[in-house]
């Protein structure tokens, strides 16, 4: 059997957040570059107010990940204060299009100015259509940072893109296989038709809901559409979350949120100071 594709699938970065912690971030870059990914998707919150130091931050940050075939995207979060004109001279486009093997990514910016709320809208489904018509056999991806399915152990539920029902028949019509979010920091995998919606964590800050932990994903694309999910928590062996088969579908159990670890993540580093 072939070498699997592998992304890493990162989120919510939040540079310059009071709840952006340097050293997960640095041993993520570093755990990252041991992985060596075939691609990366970074899907949004690189920020937390949109301010170019922060960008700036971010883009160091990511430019140390050893991997030149990144998918970076906007975060609502990054849209703040004309974020995105920094974003785009630091990153390019806020849409865009990476092909690698059987892989095909499309990365759309769900975000809008200023709200927390997000949308793709019906201008660029054509769009969409047009770039999967293209790749009939192969692994078809859509990267944005907006959920589009509810995500378990969220609280209330807000900021769903406005047009998810439109976008997930857009999306199942046109055969694709996964779609990559982040947003609610907390990871999860749904699976609906035939299509894998996967969740990130905030793989870096302090911001986080109930027990769960700083993570991010690492996405195993193998013949047969055969998908393995593992989570990964930095300093953590790697989870397997979901292993999905044409002929074997199935999820893993998800081990218990088990809260941060002892000593908690200060003693990682030095933190920022509130
Ligand atoms: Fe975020």
């Amino acid at each position: 059997m072939s070498e699997p594709t592998v992304i890493a699938h990162i989120s919510d970065l939040h540079c310059g957040s009071r709840y952006h912690i340097p050293s997960l971030a640095k041993r993520v870059i570093d755990e990252l570059n041991l992985l060596c990914p075939d691609i990366v998707v970074v899907t949004g919150d690189l920020t937390d107010m949109g301010f170019r130091h922060e960008f700036e931050a971010a883009h160091s940050l990511i430019e140390r990940i050893a991997c030149n075939r990144r998918v970076v995207l906007l975060g609502n979060h990054d849209a703040r204060n004309v974020g995105d004109e920094h974003f785009t001279e630091l990153f390019g486009s806020r849409s865009t299009e990476l092909a690698y093997r059987d892989a095909h990514i499309l990365g759309i910016d769900s975000s809008e100015p200023d709200l927390d709320t997000g949308r793709v809208g019906r201008e660029r489904y054509t769009w969409i259509e047009e770039r999967f018509a293209k790749s009939t056999d192969g692994f078809k991806v859509l990267a944005m940072h907006h959920h589009l399915v509810p995500v378990p152990g969220t609280g209330r539920e807000r900021n769903i893109v406005h047009d998810a029902g439109d976008l997930l028949r857009v999306l199942a019509n046109n055969g694709v296989d996964l779609v990559l979010c982040g947003h609610k920091h907390v990871p999860n995998v749904w699976r609906l038709e035939d299509m894998l919606i996967v969740n990130a964590g905030t793989c870096c800050t302090h911001r986080l809901r109930g027990k769960v932990r700083p993570c991010y994903n690492v996405i195993e694309i193998r013949e047969d559409s055969h998908v393995r999910v593992l989570l990964k928590e930095p300093y953590v062996d790697a989870q397997v979350v979901a292993d999905f088969h044409d002929v074997n579908k199935r999820y893993c159990r998800w081990r218990e949120n088990e809260g941060p670890p002892a000593g908690g993540y200060e003693l990682l580093g030095e933190g920022e100071p509130e």
